[in-house]
């Protein structure tokens, strides 16, 4: 038995995981939170997303590749749209962009947040009204906002001084007079990774409230009468679970309302509290469905507006991973399997960090599962890791598979609709994987696989 198969696991050596990390009752079962809502296995042992298997997927467009289910995104944008009906839903875009995601967004009548002109092109490209989007980013370039204007971009949010002159000396000469929020760093600390945190005061986005510049952007802004001020917005992080960060988010934003009222004699008409909406990759994770982060947030908003004795807003929130991270799952093909005597498994895939970052960059944890077979073997403990030349190229910390885990295997990997693709680089120089929509028993690639002839076509020299 090797040293690291479930009974193995309480003697004196070797690897044991979170100690949160059971060994499975039936290594084969898929719980359903971590998986697309149509994901389920069949009798015969392989792996269904949408219909079709993962052994058919795998034989006509290879592995590693991203597959999407189309039903699972759609309902989840419809979740959103019901729990908040009265507000605005903006789908992020820079969670996983394309021009087929955009379509589904826009049919399924959500709004789109944009944070580069490489987003905003995908999205006009693919026919998104730029009415019904908002532009982000702390550093919006002058051909950004040029662009962002002449498209008819909804609303512009706001991040430095230096952006609101940027902006009003365009407006002044296009003759102009953009939708602009202003981006408001509340001082929350939120209870996520240090990286994807972004309301504490030491950061880079956003105007502070307790320094005051959130209370003077605002004058500056209604003062000279160039954009026109919608609202405030607020985004405290990112993969967050518990709302009471956004109870404070609230409140001191519906505060710097009241006060620029009171300054200006204006109610400012949205406001916009962010994404951030976290997401099970693990069974530790629980997240809130869309009901009930809609009914403890705008319990919160009615309870702030009536102790500031303020007109309702029109609330607008901006999910990305919760929206389209289930709804995807990444399948790759086992290379090797190494037993390293005494410490671990480590079980190789023909992927890694260039198509998920996330497990290198935030230690994130994620599962896996084998997903071509079933198998009767026990549990054994094993670490996925990618191909690149790296040690820390680790794609799931601790999962438990079945101990025949063997090269040629597929193994799927839930979760990673969301910052995957995204964030994908081409490290080693390995092509980025695919994108394939499963939906009803049929596929088709929305984001094609990279071939080395891309890589070489940058390659000029
Ligand atoms: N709105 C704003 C202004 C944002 O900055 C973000 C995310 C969102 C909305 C969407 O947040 P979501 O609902 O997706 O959590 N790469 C990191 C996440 C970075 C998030 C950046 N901003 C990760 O992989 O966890």
């Amino acid at each position: 038995m090797r040293a690291h198969e479930a009974g193995a696991l309480h003697g004196d050596i070797g690897n044991r995981g979170p100690a949160w990390l059971r060994p499975p009752q039936d290594v084969n079962a898929l719980v359903p939170q971590l998986w697309p809502r149509t994901v389920r296995r069949a009798e015969a042992g392989a792996v269904e997303i949408g219909g079709v298997s993962v052994l058919d997927l795998a034989a006509e467009y290879g592995t590693p590749a991203y597959f999407l289910d189309e039903d699972d995104l759609r309902s989840r944008c419809r979740d959103f749209a019901a729990a908040f009906a009265g507000a605005d839903v903006y789908y992020a875009g820079k969670s996983f962009l394309c021009k087929a995601v955009v379509k589904v967004i826009n049919e399924e009548g959500l709004f789109l947040d944009v944070c580069s002109g490489g987003e905003l092109a995908v999205a006009l490209a693919a026919g998104f009204p730029a009415e019904r989007m908002g532009f982000h980013g702390n550093n919006k370039s002058v051909s950004e906002l040029t662009r962002a204007l002449d498209a008819g971009v909804g609303r512009i949010i706001l991040d430095s001084f230096q952006e609101i002159d940027r902006l009003t000396a365009l407006a002044r000469e296009s003759g102009k007079r953009p939708k602009v929020l202003i981006r408001v760093t509340v001082g929350v600390e939120a209870h996520t990774h240090e990286f994807i945190a972004t309301a504490h005061e030491d950061q880079k986005f956003g105007f502070s409230l307790a320094g005051g510049a959130a209370f003077e952007a605002a004058i500056r802004v209604l003062d000279e009468d160039v954009l026109d001020l919608h609202g405030l917005h607020s985004h405290i992080g990112s993969q967050i679970f518990d709302t009471s960060g956004f109870e404070v988010a609230t409140r001191r934003v519906l505060e710097l309302q009241a006060q620029i009222r009171d300054a200006r004699g204006v109610e400012l008409e949205e406001l916009d509290l962010g994404g951030g909406f976290g997401i099970a990759y693990t069974t530790q994770d629980d997240p809130s469905p869309a009901g009930d982060l809609a009914k403890r947030i705008n319990k919160i908003v009615d309870a702030e507006c009536a102790a500031e004795n303020l007109r309702r807003p029109r609330l607008s929130i901006e999910p990305g991973r919760a929206i389209v991270g289930p709804a995807v799952f990444t399948l790759y093909e086992v290379g090797t399997v190494k037993d390293v005597d005494g410490i671990r498994t480590y079980v190789s895939v023909d992927g890694g960090m260039s198509d998920n970052i996330r497990t290198a960059l935030y230690d994130a944890s994620y599962s896996a599962t084998l997903a071509g077979r079933k198998s009767d073997a026990p549990p054994l403990l094993a670490r996925v890791v990618g191909k690149h030349c790296e040690s820390g190229d680790i794609v799931v910390k601790d999962e438990f598979l079945p101990a025949d885990v063997q090269p040629g295997d597929l193994l799927a990997v839930p979760g990673t609709g969301a910052y995957c693709r995204s964030m994908a680089s081409n490290y080693n120089h390995v092509p980025r994987p695919p994108v394939v929509a499963v939906r009803d028993g049929a596929s088709r690639v929305i984001v094609r696989r990279e071939t080395e002839d891309d890589l070489l076509a940058l390659d000029v020299g």
